[in-house]
């Protein structure tokens, strides 16, 4: 049984996946070459734990307690030394993570599950540095952010891993309430990131033509497709729709909508203006700078609702 966790990289992912393991009782060594990010993380966590309790969803006398469970290592060596699952969330460097899988597998203990939790890396390539033997102990965990409040994790089904591993890693995830996704094929993106993207083509696109103000196209997103995603999934909408239907409908509009190979021009043009978004004031969007902490207050809340919802329609 997997018990003790070791997450390497305490940035943006890092942090929340530590957090995750914590709630549910995992022992986490939390590790990063940035020791000063390391203290922040902590203090992320305490913060992400106190709005849990204030929207109900922890106890706040849980807090303490799921933060001792989080050990803020500086040691690699001591990180893993006696770690059942280590999953890294270090940046999207394919040598970084093949020279860190290599010390790992030289660290950890035989039995030890290395995971990544890469967004764009092939599993395949980031195994070139390590042993045959832990070849078979080697897999993707994608998380969603924010990874305290987001429950899928999308688990790769390749490479050389044996069943009987795959089933222990994806009973540890059940055990922190995460949906696992099977992932059969190392492809980019895996499952969750190619629909995404998908929807995040035409929605630039839309934009771009001028067709609707970005308010009415994420209102057309949210209470539209959207709000049905959440609880419905697209292969069961088309069945309840008609298999017929969504033939026809798919002849008519696939071919006047978007197929273009990159990133809208939109993106590249805001990108130059420096418009990246909450981060520098405006996306999209506005956000005045005294605004910004209550905004993205109010962006956690609502998963935090979504989650909870969430409970009800789990199949
Ligand atoms: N940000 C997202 O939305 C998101 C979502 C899913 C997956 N991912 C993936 O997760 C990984 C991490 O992304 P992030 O956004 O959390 O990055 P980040 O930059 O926020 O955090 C990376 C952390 O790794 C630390 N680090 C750097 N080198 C290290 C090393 N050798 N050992 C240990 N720590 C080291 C850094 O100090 C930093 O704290 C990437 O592979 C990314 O593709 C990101």
């Amino acid at each position: 049984m997997m018990k003790k966790i070791a997450v390497l990289g305490s940035g943006t992912m890092g942090h929340g996946i530590a957090e995750s393991f914590a709630m549910y009782g995992y022992e986490v060594n939390l590790y990063d070459t940035d020791a000063s990010r390391l203290e922040s993380a902590k203090s992320e966590i305490k913060a992400e734990l106190e709005l849990l309790a204030e929207e109900d969803f922890i106890t706040a006398q849980a807090i303490p307690g799921i933060l001792d469970n989080v050990h803020l290592c500086t040691d690699l060596k001591e990180t893993v030394a006696d770690r059942d699952f280590v999953i890294e969330a270090v940046p999207e460097i394919l040598e970084l993570k093949q020279n860190l899988f290599k010390q790992l597998d030289e660290l950890c203990p035989e039995h030890t599950v290395l995971a990544s939790n890469t967004s764009s890396l092939k599993l395949d390539l980031m195994m070139a540095l390590v042993s045959e033997k832990r070849r078979q102990r080697m897999m993707v965990c994608h998380w969603y952010n924010p990874g305290h409040l987001m429950p899928i994790v999308e688990l790769s089904c390749f490479g050389n891993m044996p069943a009987e591993i795959y089933e222990e890693v994806a009973q540890m995830f059940a055990a922190i309430k995460k949906q696992t996704v099977k992932v059969l094929k190392d492809v980019p993106g895996l499952v969750a990131n190619r629909i995404q993207q998908g929807v995040a083509r035409e929605v630039f696109s839309i934009i771009e033509q001028g067709i609707a103000a970005p308010e009415d196209v994420d209102k057309a997103l949210k209470f539209g497709p959207a709000f049905r995603y959440a609880t419905t999934g697209q292969l069961e909408v088309a069945d309840f729709g008609g298999i017929d239907i969504w033939c026809i409908v798919g002849d008519n509009l696939l071919k006047v909508i978007d197929n273009s190979q990159c990133a809208n021009p939109l993106l590249r043009k805001k990108m130059e203006e420096g418009k990246l978004g909450i981060k520098s004031g405006e996306g999209f969007y506005q956000y005045p700078e005294a605004e910004i902490p209550a905004i993205k207050k109010q962006f956690m809340k609502k998963l935090i609702h979504q989650l909870k919802a969430s409970d009800y329609y789990v199949s």
